[in-house]
């Protein structure tokens, strides 16, 4: 594949660029090579949104893209690639006033949203370069479930609108929010199967007060296609499982549904009379050889219960660090490219993800409508 030789900007404003930059000025290529696996034209978490305070600039990689992360005097945020477009000084070591920010190089002048210049100080009244028409690239920014959302554009469908960052499906007005993270030293690819990985507990979350690994039985779930991926079709959870513990006490039936959804998104909801807990994973390439697992959870049970966040976000926090412990080693395995097996049932959903993911870029290239890898209802059995 050709090196990509346009920087990636929401609409048109690359072709503006292009046009300045033959005008007045050589172009320097960028050289992204974007044979790596990682899938564009999708929101990205790129960093929690309570570490974007006040003036303060803030960096974050996400598809090996480094970013400024600002929020203007309206507290609204943006993201620009932290690489002035004059000579790639990182933006995130300038000046930022609430509005624009200032490269520490030449002192050229970026407006925070739209990476739109406003001001390239070493130009004289004879220069015809027009300042307003250079831009730093910028990325659409939201702020969602307490986390900076960067839209990373697909550099061949350039034109595409973008939607709403995801948000967290929530069921009641007030409900207690809560986050996780953990850097994996892995493609994104291992990173998403391991998240789907239904054989991997009683091995890796073996604990006394959780399973031992006699426990493992035979199970079966109904998985459906959905829209971009897959779901395990709504049931009651078995008796011995901590979903079922937890909400058991309420008295009324529990019922439990996953999905998943590319590129990179598990949900599990659990819903218990009018209690319920929501929680999206999502597995976010940082570069093609490092990722992230973010997981926020919101629930409206247990606000009685004390320490009950607390006691939840140690489970949480000692389940995320087991994973993130066998990803390092993992990691280690995988460094000389070992041949790898994916088996029937248990690791059907990374056959699925695999195949969900090329078939929406085929549909991408194709221009064709996605063609589900997964034609119905599908049971899958497994032991764990
Ligand atoms: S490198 Fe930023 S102004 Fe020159
Ligand atoms: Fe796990």
């Amino acid at each position: 594949m050709p090196p990509h030789t346009e920087p990636f900007t929401r609409n048109s404003r690359s072709a503006i660029l292009a046009k300045v930059m033959n005008e007045s000025s050589t172009a320097i290529p960028e050289n992204n090579s974007i044979n790596d696996g990682l899938m564009r034209g999708f929101w990205y978490p790129a960093a929690r949104s309570n570490r974007v305070r006040g003036r303060e600039l803030r960096t974050a990689l996400l598809l090996g893209i480094p970013l400024v992360l600002g929020r203007n005097a309206k507290g609204e945020g943006f993201a620009l690639r932290d690489a002035c477009p004059h000579r790639g000084m990182p933006l995130s070591e300038g000046r930022f006033d609430g509005h624009a920010v200032e490269c520490p190089y030449h002192g050229w002048v970026f407006e925070g949203k739209t990476g739109q210049c406003q001001a390239i100080p070493s130009l004289t009244a004879r220069d015809k370069l027009k300042v307003d028409r250079v831009f730093a690239t910028s990325f659409p920014c939201e702020e969602q479930d307490g986390y900076f959302w960067v839209h990373i554009p697909d550099p061949e469908q350039r034109n595409e609108k973008v939607p709403a960052a995801p948000r967290l499906p929530t069921f009641s007005d007030s409900y207690r929010l809560e986050h996780l993270e953990a850097e994996l030293p892995c493609h994104v690819d291992h990173g998403i199967i391991g998240l789907m990985d239904p054989a991997h507990g009683p091995f890796v979350h073996q604990a006394w007060w959780w399973r031992k690994r006699s426990s493992i039985h035979e199970k079966e779930k109904i998985f459906e296609p959905i829209p971009n991926g897959f779901r395990i079709k709504s049931h009651s959870p078995s008796a011995n499982s901590a979903a079922y513990k937890l909400l058991g006490v309420y008295g009324e039936p529990v019922t439990t549904t996953i999905q998943f959804v590319l590129p990179n998104m598990r949900f599990e909801e659990i819903h218990c009379g009018k209690y319920w807990f929501s929680s999206r994973t999502t597995v976010t390439p940082i570069t093609a050889s490092k990722c992230r697992i973010d997981v926020c959870a919101a629930w409206n049970a247990f606000r009685h219960v004390p320490f009950f966040t607390s006691i939840l976000r140690f489970f949480g926090n000692l389940f995320v660090e087991q994973d993130r412990q066998t990803m390092v080693k993992q990691a280690e395995g995988l460094k000389y490219n070992p041949p790898l097996m994916l088996i029937d049932d248990a690791d059907r959903p990374a056959k699925w993800y695999f195949a969900l993911k090329a078939a929406y870029l085929k549909s991408k290239q194709t221009g064709q409508p996605m063609e589900h890898p997964i034609e119905g209802p599908t049971a899958l059995r497994w032991r764990s």
